[in-house]
């Protein structure tokens, strides 16, 4: 499917260049204008209205308005003021310094980044809901819309059936899309569903028939949208592991597709343009929480569709939860970091699939697998590592490996092959081990990985294993003559230790836009997760793979970030007051930074993990509903923010519906009022202020620090006594570094203040100079 899709783009291009070769090239961009201030009962003619300023406007730059008609492909024109077009780029380096204009920016296109976790995180106890669970007081999420911004939804999985629920509610104003597949449907659960191709069009060429619909193809949609609001399924499972009951964090929400991403186009598949019409339908169809599992390498806010899209809905009070990527274990390399989304990373969690690789000297190692073939039990078969069965025109890393055409039929046929981790997908290690002739593989980690193994649904008998046990294994291959193993049936196990630690995929801090904010914000089960699935493509997304399951096991954050989107379904249900900042106040500063053996949350090396990787911590609904006091923000102060950092006056105003200056002095980015605080640059010493808004009963609270290294802490006033709900009071922390200390990395903390019933903690994260 992805080699003939671009196939098809390679053919579309040699036809543009035949048919006029000597036409000027133009490519799609985002010429974002602001807000709009439409009156509240605003009509179709009025959206029509701001269409022809579009069209006037670009007509003005072009030269004539039929012009403009020919180049704009997208107006937005619901709460998004702008619109997309097809342009040269010094057309559109020219409408950039238009006054009216707040940014142009390329159409860039980004990427994509189940039933133990609820458990794991203390809403249930063995498949039983607790009595003191989020669930039963939140009931379930109920009537709260969950939107996502994903590859569609796969409608006929039992997690979207309606069983149970009442009308739609009657705020809701969105449709049902079904475009060209007269099979899709919507239904009380699935609410909505909407397409957005036309950024994608303009980048591979006309689409068919079967890009017209917001049918999952893919799997990713309705796997998050199912961990974010799927509905109760009883016994699901992957080829009959980890069955259980599958549901979402808010199984009683309505939920609504937004499909923005298509097959992969040079590893791309979700394109600004079309990400940025998605939001400004979301809101208009009046979502409660965005759920968005993509994105790209952080970029300028003014540049960049998701963060422009969650800037505009978070205004709306809708929170927006996305991904961190998946681009760690390196520092720097967290994305989607504007102050006003919700950022995710990824972690483990206590249940595992292990499936043991036993060696001829007896020696056993536990592996994870969900490959639904097995091979004989206790019958040891020759095993080698997949370099000694290099094909004779391969290279020796790409054999290592185990790429495609990499291996020689005559000398892996029959055997256990030892591949390594790295470039390509898991999966198709084993296809081509397979095609090789192998009987089965072990797949064994390189260093980066550690000990994040994961559970795959391989095409045959397979195991994944850590990079200390793959060592072992190498070593045993070295030193032996004839060296022999086998692999065990895979099984679920629960309450496996240490869970949580981080998946080294997740991506990490500091935030390289705005390194006075943490990112990310928290960390929530992303590893081996089970959710529904699409049934167009097999369980490995290969064509190879032609078979097909309704749930599968998919690891990223892109499913870390769907689990915290059901969690804020849940409190927007029980307190539909909250701010977006409030919510995401009370999920990061009740999260936990130790694991369940009651240790600090280890990276994938086991080794001590930091707030770069984990923000705040691991995410504990249960607490969450009830934070005691909250960090609370207005859209004013991310806009008083965006002045600081250095976006002109006239940007900034645009970015607002309402009349907003900047104000006269900016603001310190070090006194923005966030559940955590960063100082990337403390010279000598630094005082830093916040507020806590109180939401819990009268009470007294008292604050404790765990010091940094090197740096001393204090707080005053030490005491903040409230005498009712919704009052503020501001403290202040200076942080100094002490004399000895010399300037170096990063160092970590933590305040926490307690009135003995809740603890509001804050990471605190320190660089000298
Ligand atoms: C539409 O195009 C895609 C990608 O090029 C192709 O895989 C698919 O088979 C086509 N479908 C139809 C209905 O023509
Ligand atoms: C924003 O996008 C425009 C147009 O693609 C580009 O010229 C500019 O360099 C980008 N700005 C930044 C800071 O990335
Ligand atoms: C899942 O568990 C249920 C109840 O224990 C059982 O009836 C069902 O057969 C199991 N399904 C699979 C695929 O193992
Ligand atoms: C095994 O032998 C190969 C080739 O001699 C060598 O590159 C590799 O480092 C050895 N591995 C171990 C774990 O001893
Ligand atoms: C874990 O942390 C240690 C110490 O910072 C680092 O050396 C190691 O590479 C990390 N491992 C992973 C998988 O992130
Ligand atoms: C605020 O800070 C930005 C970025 O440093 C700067 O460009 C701007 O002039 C400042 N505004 C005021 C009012 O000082
Ligand atoms: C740190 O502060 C001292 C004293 O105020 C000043 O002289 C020095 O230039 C500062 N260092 C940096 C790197 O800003």
């Amino acid at each position: 499917m992805r080699t003939s899709s671009a196939n098809f783009l390679y053919l579309l291009l040699s036809s543009l260049l035949l048919h006029r070769p000597t036409i000027a090239a133009k490519r799609s961009y985002v010429v974002y204008l602001g807000a709009h201030s439409h009156s509240y009962d605003v009509t179709q003619t009025d959206f029509d209205r701001v269409t022809d300023t579009h069209y006037e406007f670009l007509g003005s730059c072009l030269g004539s308005k039929d012009k403009a008609k020919d180049a704009i492909f997208y107006s937005y024109t619901r709460h998004i003021n702008g619109f997309a077009a097809m342009l040269e780029d010094v057309e559109a380096v020219k409408i950039a310094k238009h006054p009216r204009v707040v940014s142009v920016f390329l159409n860039r296109g980004r990427k994509l980044h189940t039933t133990r976790s609820w458990d794991f995180m203390g809403l249930e106890d063995n498949g039983v809901i607790r009595s003191s669970s989020i669930w039963k007081k939140a009931r379930f999420g109920e009537n709260t819309i969950i939107g996502n911004l994903d590859t569609g939804v796969w409608p006929e999985s039992k997690s979207f059936s309606d069983d149970g629920m009442g009308p739609i509610p009657s705020k809701w104003k969105g449709v049902c899309q079904n475009g060209a597949d007269a099979t899709f449907h919507c239904n009380r659960k699935l609410i909505g569903a909407r397409y957005f191709n036309k950024g994608y069009a303009s980048v591979v060429g006309p689409l068919n028939s079967s890009f017209e619909s917001p049918r999952d193809h893919e799997g990713h949609g309705s796997h998050t949208l199912s961990t974010a609001g799927g509905n109760f399924v009883s016994d699901a499972s992957v080829f009959g592991y980890g069955n259980g009951t599958a549901k979402g964090g808010s199984p009683n929400a309505r939920v609504a597709a937004y499909k923005v991403c298509f097959p992969p186009v040079s590893g791309n598949e979700c394109f600004d343009v079309d990400i940025l019409a998605a939001f400004d339908m979301a809101i208009q169809d009046g979502v409660d929480v965005l759920s968005v599992s993509l994105g790209g390498d952080a970029v300028p806010f003014f540049n960049d569709s998701v963060a422009i899209g969650s800037f505009h809905a978070v205004k709306h009070g809708i929170v927006v939860v996305c991904s961190a990527g998946n681009s760690g274990p390196d520092d720097g390399t967290v994305s989607n970091v504007a102050t006003w989304q919700i950022t995710v990373g990824a972690s483990t969690m206590d249940r595992q699939f292990p499936s043991y690789v036993v060696l001829g000297n007896n020696m056993q190692f536990k592996g994870e697998s969900l490959s639904a073939k097995a091979l004989p039990k206790n019958k040891f078969f020759p095993i080698i590592s997949s370099l000694e069965a290099k094909a004779a025109n391969a290279n020796a890393i790409d054999a290592q490996l185990c790429k495609a055409r990499s291996l020689d039929p005559k000398k892996a046929k029959g055997k256990l092959l030892v591949c390594l981790r790295g470039d390509n997908a898991r999966v198709d290690k084993g296809q081509e081990a397979a095609l090789a002739g192998a009987v089965g593989m072990v797949l064994a980690n390189n260093d980066v990985s550690g000990n994040e193994i994961i559970a795959d649904p391989h095409v045959f008998p397979a195991t994944h294993i850590t990079y200390t046990d793959g060592l072992a294994v190498y070593h045993y291959l070295n030193s032996t003559k004839t060296p022999t193993a086998y692999i065990t049936h895979p099984s679920t196990q629960l309450n496996t230790k240490p869970a949580p630690f981080m998946a080294a995929f997740s991506s990490k801090g500091p935030n390289i836009i705005t390194p006075e904010i943490l990112k990310p914000d928290i960390t929530a089960p992303g590893v081996s997760i089970i959710a529904a699935y699409t049934e167009s493509q097999g369980p490995t997304n290969q064509d190879f793979d032609t078979r097909r399951v309704q749930y599968n096991c998919v690891s990223g954050t892109s499913m870390s970030c769907p689990h915290v989107s059901g969690i804020v379904g849940l409190l927007k249900t029980l307190h539909p007051d909250w701010s977006p900042a409030a919510i995401r106040s009370a999920i990061m500063t009740t999260a936990r930074t130790r694991d369940n053996v009651v240790k600090p949350i280890t990276n994938a090396s086991h080794i001590k993990a930091t707030p770069f990787s984990y923000g705040a911590g691991h995410v504990q609904p249960n607490r969450a509903m009830d934070p005691g006091l909250v960090y609370d923000l207005t859209t004013t102060n991310y806009l008083d923010l965006l002045c600081a950092l250095g976006y002109t006056k006239v940007q900034v105003e645009k970015f607002s519906e309402t009349p907003y200056t900047c104000p006269s002095k900016n603001i310190s980015l070090l006194d923005f009022n966030y559940p955590s605080i960063t100082v990337p640059n403390l010279n000598g010493s630094i005082t830093v202020t916040r507020t806590v808004k109180n939401v819990g009963s009268p009470a007294t609270y008292t604050s404790q620090v765990f010091k940094p290294a090197g740096i001393s802490v204090l707080v005053r006033p030490k005491r903040l006594k409230f005498k009712k709900i919704g009052e503020e009071k501001m403290f202040k922390v200076t942080l100094k570094s002490k004399k000895s200390r010399a300037a170096g990395g990063y160092v970590f903390g933590q305040l926490k203040w307690s009135d003995g019933k809740h603890n509001v903690r804050s990471p605190i994260v320190v660089k000298t100079i």
